[in-house]
Formats: structure tokens, sequence, C-alpha cells
């Protein structure tokens, strides 16, 4: 901690709070209010809440999003190498990283999320999302993380890489493992030893499917990868090295479901909270894109994002140190009143909107049109087929730690 950090005992933001985890609002007021650049001891970070606040820290050149080399650093020799190979393929994630090379993967990647490319998935998530939900008929009460929300944006992005759909459990097990973490502020015990082995069998496995798809290539998003790696690998420069090749595929398989399940869980949530407007949104399903945005507003997927000071600085009078960590939490700058009018009403009409949850500056989110899309359809097809679908009072929504994700373990729902 610096010395000019305040006191930590009148307000305190620990996100391992099962009432913060419920409903993370209030405290992000307070903080909003009496301590926009907080000091969490729970999580030794910053944790800076104002919309303003939040974009600046995205733009700014002392502020670094290589957060894992700090951290890797600093830890025990013994968990440095058990985390060494989740070290290896997530320091290849562009998500970490800062230019130049940033820069070149980002250029590589975003080769495969032209809006060409991603109208082209419609009919596939049309048609993912009229099966699920044809499977829930007859049933009474499921669980709609497990039965829907979390299967359709693991089937699209498992076909858009070329994935087979039979390998989805192994797939969605791994990824559980690697969230506990990038994601969560969880203390489970093994939780480096478990990283280590979804990170393991995830990258065997893409390295093994790459290994086909070059011998064997087909029209999916691995095999256009493979395509950029080896033509322009010649230089040594411009191209993919194989470990990059297995890195992004990793990146784009979990950051493409996990959130994405989160979005469809949450809207279903919101609607369910919010009949009305639920009723609005099925007599006009044309306001799906405006109610799109206000879901990834109200109650958003990405509840923050983490960077690390890069050269020591001060916000708001207090001082930040290199090498300390900062959380900048977008689903509280979404409700500043400093930007929003009305911010705690959720309205499926709000004109403008203009929330930050897929991020802000050169990291903006480069499967945005994408989720929106999924998002867009997935609801309003929900909606319809189980109009009057209801949480279950004795059988409350589970929610994950409020750190990096905002979504649920289980939501269960009697479906009418
Ligand atoms: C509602 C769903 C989604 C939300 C809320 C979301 C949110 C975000 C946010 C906040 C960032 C920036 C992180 C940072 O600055 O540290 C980001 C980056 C990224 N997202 Fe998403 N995302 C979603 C869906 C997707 C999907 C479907 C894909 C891919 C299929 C994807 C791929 C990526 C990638 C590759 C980056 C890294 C971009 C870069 O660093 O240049 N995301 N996302």
């Amino acid at each position: 901690m610096t010395a000019s950090m305040p006191s930590p005992a009148r307000l305190s933001y620990d996100p391992r709070d099962p009432a913060i985890r419920a409903d993370p609002f209030p405290v992000y007021a307070r903080l909003r209010d009496e301590d926009p650049v907080h000091w969490s001891p729970a999580i030794k970070s910053w944790v800076i809440t104002r919309y303003d606040d939040v974009r600046q820290v995205k733009l700014d050149a002392d502020m670094s999003s290589d957060r894992l080399t700090p951290f890797f650093r600093k830890l025990p020799e013994a968990q440095r190498s058990v985390l060494s190979e989740v070290m290896r393929y997530l320091n290849l994630w562009l998500v970490f990283r800062a230019p130049p090379e940033h820069t070149r993967l980002r250029r590589l990647l975003a080769t495969a999320f032209t809006p060409k490319a991603i109208n082209g998935l419609k009919p596939n998530i049309e048609a993912i999302v009229a099966e699920r939900l044809d499977r829930l008929e007859g049933c009474k009460r499921v669980d709609l993380i497990e039965a829907f929300a979390m299967q359709v944006p693991a089937l699209v992005i498992m076909d858009m890489l070329g994935v087979p759909r039979d390998r989805l459990k192994e797939l969605k097990a791994w990824s559980d493992q690697m969230v506990l973490f990038i994601g969560s502020a969880r203390n489970v015990p093994d939780k480096y030893e478990q990283a280590r082995d979804g990170v393991h069998r995830m990258s065997a496995f893409f390295r093994q499917l790459i290994a086909e798809r070059r011998a064997d290539p087909r029209d999916d998003f691995i095999s256009t990868l493979i395509a950029a790696r080896d033509e322009t690998s010649e230089d040594g420069k411009a191209g993919l090295s194989e470990d990059e090749l297995i890195a992004c595929c990793m990146l784009i398989l979990f950051g493409g479901h996990e959130t994405t399940t989160n979005l469809i869980g949450n809207s279903a949530l919101m609607l369910m909270r919010h009949p009305a407007e639920r009723d609005k949104l099925r007599r006009s399903p044309e306001l799906i894109g405006k109610a799109v945005e206000e879901f990834l507003r109200y109650d958003g997927p990405s509840n923050s994002s983490a960077r690390v000071v890069a050269r020591t600085h001060r916000m708001h009078g207090v001082e930040m140190r290199e090498g300390d960590r900062v959380f900048v939490m977008l689903n509280a700058a979404n409700r500043d009143p400093r930007q929003f009018d009305r911010p705690d009403v959720f309205d499926i009409e709000r004109d403008p909107n203009r929330h930050i949850t897929f991020g802000f500056g050169s990291h903006f989110c480069l499967g945005a049109a994408l989720a929106r899309l999924e998002g867009q359809i997935a609801v309003n097809a929900l909606i319809e087929r189980f109009p009057d679908m209801r949480t279950i009072e004795d059988d409350p929504p589970d929610w994950l730690d409020a750190l990096i994700m905002r979504g649920m373990r289980r939501l269960p729902v009697d479906l009418m």
C-alpha cells in the first residue's frame, strides 16, 4: 500500500461479500460519490468507479494492460512453477498485450470479425437458438444458464472456430477451471492447479486440431488463422507463431462464450424482474437492438477490467504507485449519474446509451458485434417462446463473484 492511501475503515469494497455479489450497485454508488479512487484491502487493488475516470484509465499511457507479468514476478517460486504453462499462453492473449505485439495480433484476428463474417453467422445462431428452445418444450423447472444461456454462445463459437460440437462438455470443464484464475475473486485453494490443468488440456486440444486443419483446411476460423500465420510468417515478424495461434483460439473460445452466456442470463433475469419492459419488447420485437444495449448497461456481463500502474501518478489527488493493480468497474461507470439520465431506471428504449461494457480504446472488444447479434436473437426468441417465465422464490439466482465477470452460476426458472 502507498503512504497516501485513504483509511479503509469507512468504506470497503469486497467482491467476495455475498450481499455485494447479489447486488453490487449500492456500494458502487457510494464509491462513486465518496471514494472514486478507492483502495480495497480485500483485493489489494485500486477500484475506479466514475465513468470519466474509467475511460481515462483505459486510455492512459500511465496504465498498462500487461497485468500478468508483474503478478507472476511477485509469486513465490513454487506457485510460479505451477503457473508456468498458464503464463506461456495467457501472456500471448491480446487482451493482456501492449503495442507493438497488441497491434500485430489484433490486426490478424480482426480479419475474422468483419461485419460480413459476423452477419454470415446469423442463420446458424438462429438455428442453434431454436433447437435449444425446442429441447426445453415440456420442461417445467430448469436452470436457464445450464439449459440455454451457456449452450448458445458455446455452440456458436465452436462452430465458428471449427471445433466439433461433441467436445462441448470437455471444453466447458477446462474453461471453468481457467475462469477461477482469470475472472474470479474466489479463494479456491487449488485454483492455480486447476487453471494449469485447464490450460494444459485446452492448449493440447487446439494444438492437435490445428495440425488436423493444416493437413485438411476447411471453411472455418482456425483454417483462416492458419493461412494468416503461414502466409505472413516467412519474414519472421508479421505472422502468428504456433503458440500465438493456439493462444488466439483459446482466447476466442474463452472470451466468446463466458461473457455472452452472462449477457443472455442477465438479460433474462432483468426482463423477469421488469415484466412491463418484457411485455413491451414482446409487442415490439424491433426494439431488441436498443434493449440489448440496455441489458449491457444496466447489469452487464463485464463487471470490471484490470490494469497495472505503469508510472507513479495521481488521480483525484490520490497517489497510485508503479506496479499497483487497478480495477476499472465498468458496471459502476454504467450507472454513473454524471453520464446517464436516471441511471438506475431500466429502460429498453434508452437513447443515448453510451455504456462502456465492451471496454474503451485500443482493447475495445473484438467480438462486440457477434455478442450483440447473439443477444438479440437469443433474448427475442426466449421471451417469444416462454413469455411467462419466472424466477423461483425459494431457489434464487446464484451469482458469480462480482469482480471481472458479472453473471450467474445458476438461474433456476419456472418456464410456466
Ligand atoms: C457480451 C459479451 C461480451 C462482453 C461484455 C465483452 C467485453 C469485453 C471487454 C470489456 C474487453 C476489453 C478488456 C480490457 O480492456 O481489458 C473485451 C476484449 C475482447 N473481447 Fe470481448 N466481450 C464479449 C464478447 C466477446 C466475444 C463473443 C468475443 C469473440 C468471439 C470476444 C472477444 C474479445 C477479444 C478478442 C478481446 C481482446 C481485444 C483486445 O485486447 O484488443 N468478446 N471484451
